[in-house]
């Protein structure tokens, strides 16, 4: 049967991408997943990431081998496309990441250095200023289950109150308002877009003065690993590729709207809605000395959501964010009073 020629010319361009990384990967037989995120050595035995895949059925599988008799400079066996461009290569105990230029290995330096005081991060264990290369640690995580819920939360939160709390204390924090922010962005050409968006969030949030932070930009599940260690549970958070200045809160709503977006969980909306964050919520805002208003939920849920669409640091044009802004509307509003 004949395939559609896209497929064949995506399947040929990743494949040529995992040739290219030969002497990063153990030889091999290695096969790709249905949406060509990752190729993985066959032998490879039962992984988390593997477990999560779609794979083809097994006539379907395109397929690949390695065989490369040179000096092996990292015994990969698995590949991930990020989304950005930069491939990560994982061995059994090691991540080494090939960024795709200066910037993305540059960013991600200055973020490990930054942000690993308060949160953890896998370890950076080699820094290749030459290649924009890095290795870092690989976290032997485990699947979370609802009952991980509590520990997870009850991490995050403190990670992010001694982040605020550092920061009200130790630096000078830049306050802006919706209204600023809306002057500045240039996606607010688009706003008839969102217009519906914009109406939902409280007239009074546009003028009130909020602290903008250097925040992860893309927390959620799948951005944080849990591991079984010796001394317990341990939360690691990866992925800091969007960390960026955002409104405070904006890492909690972003949770909740990935959860809710990708993985089709309202459970976090509803009980955010419902209170039950409120407490944890009261306080962070009160680091910075701000109210947290319940009667004002939904405004900073599209609040965040604002401050994502027209966030425009040059690193997602707007025709990206149109189809997110369409299932906002489909998926949060219905939910909405
Ligand atoms: N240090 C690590 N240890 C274990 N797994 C990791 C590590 N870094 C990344 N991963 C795995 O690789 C996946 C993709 O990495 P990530 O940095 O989130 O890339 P992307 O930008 O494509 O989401 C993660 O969801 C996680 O499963
Ligand atoms: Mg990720």
């Amino acid at each position: 049967m004949k395939e559609p020629k896209e497929y064949t010319e995506i399947a040929l361009e990743k494949q040529a991408k995992l040739l290219d990384m030969s002497s990063y990967l153990e030889n091999g037989i290695y096969v790709f997943d249905t949406d060509f995120r990752m190729a993985f050595k066959t032998t490879r035995p039962n992984h988390p990431m593997i477990n999560t895949l779609n794979m083809p059925k097994k006539e379907k599988q395109f397929i690949t081998e390695i065989k490369h008799s040179e000096t092996k400079y990292f015994n990969g066996s698995i590949l991930w496309f990020c989304i950005n461009g930069d491939i990560k290569i994982f061995s059994d105990d090691k991540v080494l990441t090939i960024c795709s230029d200066k910037e993305s290995y540059q960013r991600k330096i200055e973020n490990y250095a930054y942000f690993s005081p308060f949160f953890r991060i896998p370890t950076l264990s080699k820094q290749d200023t030459k290649h924009n290369m890095l290795v870092e640690e690989f976290i032997n995580f485990d699947e979370k289950t609802a009952d991980d819920e509590p520990f997870i939360f009850k991490r995050m939160y403190n990670n992010y109150r001694d982040y605020f709390t550092y920061l009200t204390r130790l630096t000078k924090i830049g306050y802006q308002t919706l209204n600023q922010l809306w002057e500045i962005s240039s996606h607010t050409v688009y706003s008839p877009q969102f217009e519906k968006i914009t109406k939902k969030i409280a007239p009074e949030l546009f003028s009130m003065k909020f602290p903008f932070i250097n925040l992860h930009g893309d927390m959620w599940s799948d951005n944080i690993l849990l591991s079984h260690e010796q001394n317990g549970k341990t939360l690691w958070y990866i992925d800091w590729e969007t960390a960026d200045n955002y409104v405070f809160f904006y890492d909690f709503f972003k949770f909740i709207w990935n959860e809710l977006d990708v993985h089709q969980d309202a459970s976090f909306y509803k009980k955010y809605i419902a209170g039950e964050f409120d407490n944890e919520l009261r306080h962070l805002f009160s680091i910075f000395d701000i109210n947290f208003q319940p009667k004002l939920k939904q405004s900073y849920f599209c609040y965040f959501f604002l401050n994502a669409i027209i966030n425009d640091t040059g690193r997602i044009a707007f025709k990206f964010k149109q189809e997110e802004i369409e299932n906002f509307e489909r998926k949060v509003f219905p939910l909405m009073t």
